[in-house]
């Protein structure tokens, strides 16, 4: 008898077969990238508006842009290259865990001028360090892992000021091509994803988190997920039917919030005579129908998915939609394949403010015909923020570890703002579930009992 889980693989990274000096490259283009981005939106703002809190969410931009530096010096430069601290005086400024965000202002930090200085000085070094740093030996350093971890931090807060731009007043100052509109004939509204194990995880992704790993096996009942994300014509018919206003569609948690905070709609809308407008980035505009919805926290997501008879799919059920392959048994790196996301696989990387409509990226659905499981919005789960079997923190537990527990949601998949570089079928992003100024979105599922 064939015991089906000896079946179960995770497809190679293809990092294996890269010489060391390829991966230096990879890592120098990367790091690069990430710069250009932050460059990019602090550049966009004067420094007035770098050093303004727009949100006591969030911190100043010109707080990030520093924090951004003094990881990469704590991680890159010290600990990787064995250097001297250039700024060990700042360390506790920029530490996340010592200040939380509506402090920030409050601090002593960094002017712009100052920060840019720093955060160059400190880029330098790095790449000095990149040079000559032995690529394996040691886990952190091996297959240019910290330089992958250092990357991935800075597009992570460039993902950060990306939603304090969208909480920033004033005239535009970001701008790029509409995003795309539909590239396919019409979609089912759901698709059936067969019961049985699949391998969660990644054992083998060296740039993978230490919250991703190990792969292990999931065995996942079936059900049917959504095509696509719910879209805001979708969400308005929520919105006719009254549904913010029917405490039987809410959870508990969620009627509180949304009665304390007199929450009427996503953030960012709001009600005209002709029908929705929202705000994006400065810009004015009618809600578009065709796109998935954007700025709802997991409270609103989940009285939806109840209003229309379905729940939120929990985080195993996601990743098997997105990555198992029922033809061969393996886990793929991303829903489309095993290749690193293309443009035409998905709306990644800012390319585009704004997710793009449903069925408008038909080669990046996923081998079940899942579509947009990457890009566009992040996609609320019902599952709780939690370590797999076997996690053992790295490279230090305030990564994940210290926020595992059910304050937090996963959501998955990345937006129309987070790069390639820090996206794949496996990671996993967390927030509170009153969270919407973040780019979340959701898709529905349901069981599907007997089939
Ligand atoms: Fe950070």
């Amino acid at each position: 008898m064939t015991d089906v889980t000896e079946i179960l693989t995770e497809a190679p990274s293809g990092f294996e077969e890269r010489s060391a000096e390829q991966l230096r490259d990879h890592a120098a283009l990367a790091l690069t990238r990430a710069r250009e981005r932050s460059t990019a939106l602090t550049d966009a703002v004067d420094d007035e508006d770098l050093v303004r809190q727009h949100s006591k969410l969030m911190s100043p931009l010109v707080w990030d842009l520093a924090h951004i530096g003094s990881q990469e010096e704590l991680w890159l430069v010290r600990d990787v290259g064995g250097r001297e601290p250039l700024r060990p005086d700042i360390d506790d400024l920029y530490d996340a865990f010592q200040h939380p965000r509506a402090d920030r202002p409050s601090l002593p930090l960094l002017g712009p001028a100052e920060a840019r200085q720093y955060v160059g000085e400190v880029r330098a070094k790095a790449f000095e360090v990149l040079e000559k740093a032995p690529l394996s030996g040691r886990r952190l350093t091996e297959a240019a892992f910290a330089f992958g971890m250092i990357t991935q931090h800075e597009q992570q807060h460039d993902e950060t000021m990306l939603a304090t731009h969208q909480l920033r007043r004033g005239e535009p100052v970001l701008h790029a091509p509409a995003a795309p509109g539909r590239r396919t004939g019409s979609l089912p509204e759901e698709v059936l994803v067969p019961g049985g194990p699949f391998l969660m995880g990644t054992s083998v992704e060296p740039w993978a988190l230490d919250n991703e790993r190990p792969a292990h096996e999931v065995d996942v009942p079936a059900f049917f997920i959504d095509t696509t994300p719910v879209t805001n014509g979708q969400y308005f018919e929520f919105l006719d039917a009254g549904g913010y206003d029917q405490r039987r569609w809410w959870s508990d948690a969620g009627w509180e919030y949304r009665t304390a905070h007199d929450i009427t709609a996503p953030r960012f809308w709001r009600r005209e005579p002709g029908g929705w407008w929202r705000t994006r980035f400065g810009v004015h505009e009618p809600v578009p129908a065709d796109q998935p919805v954007v700025h709802v926290s997991f409270y609103e997501a989940e009285a939806y998915a109840r209003w229309a008879g379905k729940r939120l799919p929990t985080e195993a059920e996601w990743e098997k939609a997105a990555r198992w392959d029922p033809a061969t048994g393996q886990s793929r790196r991303y829903p489309w394949g095993n290749e690193d996301p293309k443009p035409e696989h998905a709306n990644l990387g800012q390319v585009h403010l704004s997710p793009a409509a449903a069925g408008a990226y038909p080669a990046g659905a996923s081998a079940l015909g899942v579509h947009q499981l990457i890009g566009d919005v992040w996609e609320w789960t019902s599952s709780d923020f939690a370590g797999y079997p076997g996690f053992a923190a790295f490279p230090y537990r305030e990564y994940s570890e210290v926020f595992f527990g059910p304050e937090y949601k996963v959501l998955r998949g990345g937006s129309f703002g987070t790069d390639a570089a820090a996206i794949r079928g496996t990671f996993r992003n967390w927030d509170y579930p009153i969270r919407r100024q973040i780019f979340s979105g959701f898709r529905c599922a349901r069981d599907a009992e007997g089939v």
